[in-house]
């Protein structure tokens, strides 16, 4: 499988003479904008053909310039120049940049005039994440790639390092969107699980896939039964990066679904077309690990990926089947496209065994989560205060959408089954809190823990924006990454 490959950005104090194309910011209020970067290149002439051609200082805004000095020049507004404006007004121009590359690869210099190191992050971040595409799968040969990107900033060991940092994070969200878009005729659990182990080994990370015999052999009977209904059997993935001197221990669980059609509880034809995202929870997680190697960080960190298809056929789970689970505990399926809790109620108590400090799982678990927060914020669930806002502040330095929703004891007796220990499902009412109650219940006692739903967020059905493409987003991997990087010591 060929994942797409992020380029390195590298710093630079001056734009080098292989760019062919330039990116340089506009700024100001209406009356008084001006352009930013660009050094000699950036006259009152060019201001005025860039306010011609209908440039302004708002963020989306991406317009292009004649040529100067063999060059061509995208002008794209900085908003207010916080991080945030500068990953999407730098994501939005160096799209505008990858559509120039007719036969030529295209080698990128994005000029802000910056010296903050902060701001020389997000505005690689955002110029690394705005190229990514998904190359049709097509017999035909693809175009030619994004050759380089350079970021124009004061030279400095930090900002060095700042470049570095971003090249490191677009990989790891970029490697996640992938895993997104990839249909799963191509991705199912065990190509799936080769290319992340694949991905890790690159970067020293321990590990371990267990095959469907070794799930059944353990008892991992919430991953084997949700994916005895598919010829694509179900994977649990354990990824292990534990550096030296780490003191923190974070585990991850992520679900893979795969594809998700409801099983015998099959989803009406609009709700399952975009089901091969239900795999998004995974590619997060594991896009996360990637990048806190990849960034070097100083903290232990587990990642369970759990995998299946959920389809439906004769060997297919029913509704009122009752499952045992890793650990001991009997589920009532109450519904078959309720997969997902099961699939991740397994990985939950496996990654419990490993006496982490942390539990974080994702997974897009509940349309009830989309249908309530909307596609921008995933949903936060928590036991412990402490983590929600640890989460929640994560989220704001990363720029992602996350929204902290209500836990309550009633959802515990909404889940009551006369057959089984819990149901997987009960009352209609506050779906996504009803689904993260169930995975609460899987957790070692005492145990601080947060779930993120990502259902909407995960996948982009409209037109890019800024820095976010159309299909897989890679939500959630830039949270968990500024989250590891606030716990790591
Ligand atoms: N994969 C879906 C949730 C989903 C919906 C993800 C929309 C992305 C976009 C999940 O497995 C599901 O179908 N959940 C059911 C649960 C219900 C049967 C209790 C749902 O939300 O309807
Ligand atoms: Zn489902
Ligand atoms: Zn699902």
């Amino acid at each position: 499988m060929q994942l797409f490959k992020t380029p390195n950005a590298t710093l630079t104090p001056t734009v080098s003479a292989a760019a062919n194309v330039l990116i340089i910011g506009l700024s100001g209020c209406e009356t008084e904008q001006k352009l930013v970067g660009g050094a000699a290149l950036a006259t009152e002439q060019l201001l005025a053909t860039a306010k011609e051609l209908g440039a302004c200082s708002k963020v989306g805004n991406a317009v292009q310039l004649p040529q100067v000095e063999g060059k061509k020049i995208i002008v794209t507004g900085l908003g207010e120049g916080t991080a945030c404006d500068l990953r999407k007004a730098a994501g939005v121009a160096a799209r505008k940049a990858r559509s120039l590359g007719k036969d030529e690869a295209v080698t990128v210099a994005v000029d802000f005039n910056l010296t903050d190191p902060a701001l020389v992050q997000a505005t690689a971040e955002g110029a690394l994440l705005g190229l990514y595409e998904f190359a049709k799968i097509s017999g035909e040969e693809t175009k030619a790639p994004i050759a380089a990107v350079e970021i124009v900033a004061a030279e400095a060991e930090i900002t060095k390092l700042a470049v570095s940092a971003a090249s490191g994070v677009a990989y790891a969200v970029n490697v996640a969107r992938e895993w997104v878009n990839i249909p799963a005729n191509y991705l199912y659990p065990e190509t799936f699980a080769a290319s992340a182990a694949a991905e890790a080994e690159q970067l020293g990370i321990k590990v371990e896939i267990m095959d469907e015999k070794e799930l059944e052999a353990k008892g991992f009977g919430g991953i084997v039964t949700v994916g005895r209904g598919s010829e694509h059997k179900p994977r649990l993935l354990r990824l292990e990066y534990a550096p030296e001197g780490a003191t923190f221990h974070l585990a991850l669980v992520g679900k893979g679904m795969t594809f998700d059609t409801g099983g015998l509880n099959l989803k009406p034809a609009n709700g399952m077309y975009t089901m091969k995202c239900d795999m998004g929870g995974a590619a997060t997680v594991l896009g996360a690990i990637l990048g806190i190697a990849k960034l070097g960080l100083k903290i232990k960190v587990t990642c369970y990926a759990s995998m299946a298809e959920n389809t439906p056929s004769s060997t297919a789970y029913r509704p009122s089947d009752v499952l045992t689970m890793y650990g001991g505990k009997t589920v009532e399926n109450a519904n078959s496209d309720a997969e997902g809790r099961l699939v991740m109620a397994d990985a939950i108590v496996r990654a419990g065994e490993d006496k982490p400090n942390m539990i974080i799982d994702c997974a897009t678990l509940t349309g009830a989560c989309v249908v309530g927060l909307g596609d921008f914020y995933a949903g936060v669930m928590s036991n412990d205060e402490l983590v929600a806002k640890q989460v929640l502040s994560a989220a704001e330095t990363a720029g992602e959408g996350f929204w902290q929703l209500p836990m309550h004891p009633s959802f515990v007796d909404s889940l009551k089954s006369d057959v089984a220990d819990i149901k997987s499902s009960g009352a209609r009412t506050g779906g996504a809190m009803a689904a993260a109650t169930f995975l609460q219940q899987f957790l070692p006692e005492n145990m601080p823990w947060a779930h993120l739903d990502i259902a909407g967020p995960a996948w982009n059905d409209s037109k890019p924006e800024g820095h976010i493409p159309s299909g897989g987003t890679g939500h959630g991997v830039r949270t968990l990454v500024a989250l590891a990087q606030n716990l790591q010591g």
